[in-house]
């Protein structure tokens, strides 16, 4: 290769070993960056009030993507006379369960910060547990799903205050309403259609 070419295709050196450092983004990192305001807002709120929101909306959207896939599951393997009925119905849940994770997510990077994204911290940070196991009828099944939506419309309910009155996060509040509104709308959906499981 001619020097000249040799010289064009070569990458400039960094400047120093703190150059570098910066440009690889570790595990650590990764995780501080979550907590860090990285869009620079300036949108009336503190960097430590949205990162206060952002912490809660990632912790609800770790409980969405265990009650997505609690839902699939059951929706696979339900089993019972009414079989076909309830595989149907728990199509319809899993899809409003995705916009609803989907929407939580986009609020979080609208507050400045990082969506979690990998299943390890979901589990990690969810406070609803998995179904793991056979299939089991489907009236427990609808009973455990219900269950699940009160526990996330209870921790909805707390955020709305939170968000509006600890962080001054009045469009998260509101957000948060919708969400909770959603959830209690799909919870009394499970119960009606299985009335036995209540
Ligand atoms: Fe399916």
């Amino acid at each position: 290769m001619a020097k000249n070419v040799k010289a064009a295709v070569q990458k400039p050196a960094p400047k120093n070993a703190k150059q570098v450092n910066q440009k690889v983004i570790g595990k650590n990192e990764n995780e501080q960056k979550q907590n860090e305001n990285t869009d620079n807002l300036n949108t009336g709120i503190s960097a430590s009030n949205s990162a206060g929101v952002a912490e809660a909306l990632n912790q609800v959207l770790a409980d969405e993507f265990v009650l997505y896939t609690k839902t699939l599951n059951f929706h696979w393997n339900i089993e019972g006379r009414d079989f076909h009925a309830l595989h149907l119905f728990l199509d319809d849940q899993y899809h409003q369960l995705q916009i609803i994770i989907d929407s939580v997510a986009e609020r979080i990077r609208k507050v400045g910060h990082f969506a979690t994204g990998s299943m390890q911290e979901f589990l990690d940070a969810a406070s609803l547990k998995e179904h793991a196991g056979n299939a089991s009828v489907s009236e427990q099944m609808i009973a455990e799903l219900a269950s699940d939506h009160d526990a996330i419309i209870r921790n909805t309910r707390k955020l709305i205050d939170e968000f509006d009155e600890k962080y001054g996060d009045a469009g998260s509040s509101d957000f948060i309403t919708g969400i909770m509104k959603e959830h209690e709308k799909m919870a009394w959906m499970l119960r009606a259609s299985v009335p036995q499981a209540k």
